[in-house]
């Protein structure tokens, strides 16, 4: 894959990448779209990365099906799909990992420590393969983004980073691999995330200032939704992803919601100008 990056940019050609652990959805494929739009050459990875994963996650039942996954790409026109083995990525002997300070230590940093070692990990070794000159990534993953943002910025990565917006389903569920674990009920009731944070965002609307209201407003929806359990739902500033307190005009902030539907851990947010 290197060899190939390295000769497509040496005859000139642009390579916009799309990273995914693959069982892909109109989220991912909207990604696409952008990469395809603005680039020469469109590059996708499918590897579902063992070291963003907590030995009590879902590595092992993570949806798979990359027949399906092959067939939409070509759908789409895509130049390269990528898709190694966990042994090509992590040989016998593999020991460094790539750990950004600060924004991954919030949030999802604190359900689920070890997650964005594993995903600045496996994102930079993308990048040193696949060479593109620009990246694409969902909203949907905010933290993720700022996270990945960072460590471009800090370890000098030579490309362009784009952050495109979250595509949901038309009743406002954001697009997962992961919607598939939800039964009917918990399909139905998994629609608390997206109401929620559109109730934080209308509530700052009419004026409400007060962080601590306004997410105790959002989280009396999660009474009587059987299913859900509530891991945060939080309002941090854009750029730190430091806990806000008071919203300030002209501010810029994400109310960022993570929550259980049963077994299925989902997560959504809302960017909100105020
Ligand atoms: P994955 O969950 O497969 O997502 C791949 C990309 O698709 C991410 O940038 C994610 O934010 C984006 N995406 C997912 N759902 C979306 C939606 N509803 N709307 C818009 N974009 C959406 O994120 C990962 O994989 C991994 O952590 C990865 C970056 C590939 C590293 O392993």
């Amino acid at each position: 894959m290197q060899n190939i990056s390295k000769a497509l940019t040496g005859s000139g050609k642009t390579i916009g990448f799309v990273p995914t652990m693959g069982y892909l959805h109109e989220g991912h494929l909207s990604l696409v779209r952008y990469s395809r739009a603005e680039n020469d050459i469109t590059v996708v990875s499918v590897f579902v990365n063992p070291t963003q994963f907590a030995a009590n996650e879902d590595l092992s039942k993570y949806p798979r099906d990359i027949q399906r996954d092959e067939e939409l790409l070509i759908a789409e026109g895509i130049d390269y799909l990528f898709y190694p083995t966990a042994d090509d990525v992590y040989p016998p002997g593999y020991q460094t990992f790539v750990v950004q300070d600060k924004i991954s230590s919030l949030l999802e940093g604190e359900f689920r420590p070890t997650h964005f070692r594993g995903v600045t990990t496996i994102v930079a070794i993308l990048f040193n393969i696949v060479l593109p000159n620009r990246a694409y990534f969902g909203q949907k993953d905010a933290q993720q983004c700022a996270v990945l943002n960072r460590m471009v910025n800090d370890l000098r990565f030579p490309l362009e980073m784009k952050v495109c917006p979250i595509v949901r389903e038309a009743d406002g569920l954001a697009m997962s691999s992961r919607n598939i674990y939800l039964n009917e009920t918990e399909r139905e009731e998994a629609l608390v995330l997206s109401r929620s944070i559109r109730y934080a965002e209308e509530l700052i609307k009419k004026g409400e200032r007060d962080v601590a209201n306004i997410c105790a407003g959002a989280k009396v929806l999660y009474t009587g939704v059987n299913s859900a359990k509530l891991d945060y739902l939080s309002i941090v500033d854009y750029d730190t992803f430091e806990p806000a307190e008071e919203l300030v005009t002209g501010g810029k902030y994400f109310i960022l919601v993570a929550c259980r539907i049963g077994r299925t851990r989902l997560i959504d947010n809302i960017l909100t100008n105020v």
